[in-house]
């Protein structure tokens, strides 16, 4: 082969194919080897019940009322029991689905090929796949196949400040996946003094019978003791939590002190957790917040001036300082200003490790609706920290999300009605605290990031789902299109529009911060869960169709790198007996996604690690039907096969060209060791 060639097949296969006879074939999707290294029982971890979760399954199970189509879809291939065998002609064509000739794209690359999903789970990806009679055939020609999103950040329901959210976890999950997000991450927020295990199971309570896709929940702690301390622990082991957030703000109602915060963040790291925070100096927005009402300013535009941008610019500032102090890996809920989210990457280059969560909110609009005329209107945005004045601040934080400075997208759905709002008529501080964007974030991101030119579709799926998973530790079952992933996905045509508006919306909410924005690209197919739920543009959502995804503790995107600053730490002496705190090493801005580009490792369908000298041999078992997501915990939440189980063996039919049965297919590859270390530990 002459260089040139070699240099094409390369530059080939580095674009996913592999140059063959006669047409291109896609070459088997990668995915991060990391992530097998540093969790090899990763989808075990992720079966979704906790140890805790099928108690509270049967008791919900004994209470259970049947559920309910939202539209017109029948109902019959949802199995209200995860006990419960289907019988056979109830497994119907809808849990066989091809998505043929769109363009697929995950974080780390994009391909032309078909997508084949059955029982909820990828299955099959590749051209001219055989796939069984009767499965519907979606044509996405022209269309990017993409992960359907995740929403960092939700408040359904959320009771604060007097009101009630409108928007409960049947109405928001169904906005949701309308804008082509498939699972959301909720808070879970105790008053003070209650019990975080309380709180916690109030919040499944709520959710669980209610929504339409898969969600996760988020736990604040809103006051500390040791009581506070062993419920953490607890919410980690057996109930599927893996990151808490801190309140900086509301003082006396959810706000921390430094010293508690120290301490919080010190269990978060000895628990593997992500620490959170709400970064806004409270005890200052209560001094302005005084001042301003004795002046006489009472109405929305208080708000905004009692919470200036260095108010939430310091309170960055200082949580990362605290959470350098104890090594605890921090995460900055709705980064809402350019100083704030200067203050993140500031973090990350002196080596603290720090992740930023922007809004739909600063993503697409500003603040110059706080000085609205319209009391409604002006009150429709209020939410903390503000919808900054700065009119640029949208963009520069979308630059930041495209260089990978900032990581993650959320909404802060926290929606309240416009009588509610008026709680605060005569008084700011007052006015419950909250904005819509879970339908529209998708649409925000899309539109102000790659619409515009800042961002590739690739980063969009980084921002809007890849990166959340990764952080929270539910990837590659979640934020990406591989085989044996969820099969949530958004088939998004480029080249629609539409309009945002609050009389179209599916929020249950009477406001849209976004009125009137046209957004290019329309998510035209949302799958959630290997479901149509929205079908060439039409809504249908089902109730109670999305299950609890537990998060597991030390997620190795994050986690990883704690431990190379311990092992670099080591090297730096202690001075005068104190401990070498921060760390020198820049956190490099692309480590979420160089941590899958990089890597050597196949997605396999079927692992197992071998140690061979300084080099990991993995075991792959091409064409087996077992995929890593099957694990028995999943089993109880999707329709089953006809023997009763989700045992993906099972299938009538195979669409591997390879004999399933035949064990003798099993191929190996070696993956030499990435520079720096072993793959056991690194995932660079
Ligand atoms: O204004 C907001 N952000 N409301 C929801 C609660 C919170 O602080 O996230
Ligand atoms: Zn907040
Ligand atoms: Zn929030």
């Amino acid at each position: 082969m002459s260089s040139d060639q070699g240099s094409q097949r390369r530059a080939a296969e580095e674009d996913g194919w592999i140059p063959g006879l006669g047409e291109r074939q896609p070459k088997p999707r990668q995915l991060g080897k990391a992530l097998f290294a540093h969790t090899p029982d990763a989808f075990e971890e992720k079966g979704l019940e906790m140890p805790s979760e099928r108690a509270r399954k049967q008791a919900q199970m004994a209470a259970a009322e049947p559920r309910t189509e939202v539209q017109e879809e029948p109902i019959e291939a949802l199995s209200a029991s995860e006990d419960q065998a289907l019988p056979i002609d109830s497994e119907s064509a809808q849990n066989r689905l091809l998505i043929k000739n769109g363009k697929v794209v995950n974080d780390d690359e994009m391909i032309d090929t078909d997508v084949y999903i059955e029982d909820g789970i990828i299955k099959e990806m590749g051209r001219n796949l055989t796939i069984p009679g009767g499965s519907r055939i979606i044509d996405a020609r022209g269309r990017y196949v993409m992960p359907g999103g995740i929403d960092t950040h939700t408040h359904m329901e959320l009771e604060m400040m007097g009101a009630k959210a409108v928007d409960d976890f049947y109405q928001g999950t169904k906005a949701a996946i309308a804008g082509g997000t498939t699972m959301i991450m909720d808070f879970v927020i105790p008053a003070k003094g209650e019990s975080l295990l309380e709180a916690y199971d109030k919040w499944r309570s709520l959710a669980d019978e209610k929504v339409c896709c898969d969600y996760a929940l988020h736990v604040a702690v809103t006051w500390w003791s040791d009581k506070v301390k062993e419920e953490m622990a607890l919410l980690c082991k057996e109930n599927g939590i893996n990151s808490f957030k801190m309140f900086m703000a509301y003082k006396d109602v959810f706000m921390l002190e430094d010293s508690e915060l120290y301490e919080v963040f010190e269990t978060c790291r000895e628990l593997g957790a992500v620490a959170q925070v709400h970064a806004e100096n409270g005890s200052v927005i209560a001094e302005n917040t005084r001042k301003l009402l004795a002046a006489g300013v009472t109405g929305p535009e208080g708000h905004a001036l009692s919470r200036p941008e260095e108010v939430e610019e310091e309170a960055v500032h200082r949580a990362a300082m605290i959470a350098g102090q104890v090594k605890c890996p921090l995460y900055v809920v709705h980064v809402m200003s350019k100083s704030a989210a200067d203050e993140v990457a500031n973090a990350r280059k002196k080596g603290l490790i720090v992740f930023g969560e922007p809004i739909a909110a600063s993503l697409g609009t500003d603040g110059s609706h706080i000085k609205h005329d319209c009391w409604r209107h002006a009150a429709g945005h209020i939410m903390s920290p503000p919808i900054r004045s700065d009119s640029t601040t949208g963009q520069y934080l979308m630059e930041m999300l495209a260089s990978g400075a900032l990581h993650t997208t959320g909404s802060d759905n926290c929606t309240f009605n416009e009588s509610q709002k008026a709680l605060g008529k005569d008084d700011f501080s007052k006015i419950p605290n909250g904005v819509n964007g879970v339908e529209d974030r998708m649409s925000v991101v899309w539109e102000k990031g790659v619409h515009s030119g800042l961002m590739d579709p690739k980063r969009f799926v980084a921002v809007t789902s890849s990166n959340a998973a990764k952080i929270f530790n539910i990837y590659p079952r979640k934020g990406c299109i591989a085989v044996g992933s969820d099969a949530d996905i958004v088939v998004w045509d480029p080249s629609k529009t539409r309009v945002i508006s609050a009389k179209t919306h599916h929020h249950a909410v009477d406001f849209n911060i976004f009125e009137g924005m046209e957004c290019h690209g329309v998510p035209e197919y949302v799958i959630v869960n290997g479901r149509v739920c929205v079908d060439e543009g039409d809504l249908k959502a089902v109730h109670g169709f999305g299950r609890f995804v537990p998060t597991p503790v030390n997620p190795p995107f994050v986690y990883q790198l704690v431990k190379d600053r311990d092992e670099n730490l080591k090297e730096k002496p202690y001075v005068d007996g104190i401990p070498p705190s921060g760390n020198a090493m820049p956190v490099s801005e692309d480590h979420m996604v160089s941590a899958t580009a990089h890597s050597l490792h196949k997605i396999s369908l079927n692992t197992s690690h071998e140690q061979n000298g300084s080099e990991d041999h993995i075991v792959l078992a091409a064409g087996t039907h077992e995929t890593p997501c099957s694990t028995p915990g999943d089993a109880h939440s999707r329709p089953l096969t006809k023997a009763g189980s989700r045992n993906l063996q099972d299938t009538t039919f195979s669409i591997s060209s390879e004999n399933p049965e035949d064990s003798t297919h099993r191929a190996s590859i070696r993956v030499k060791n990435p520079p720096g270390g072993k793959s056991s530990g690194s995932f660079w």
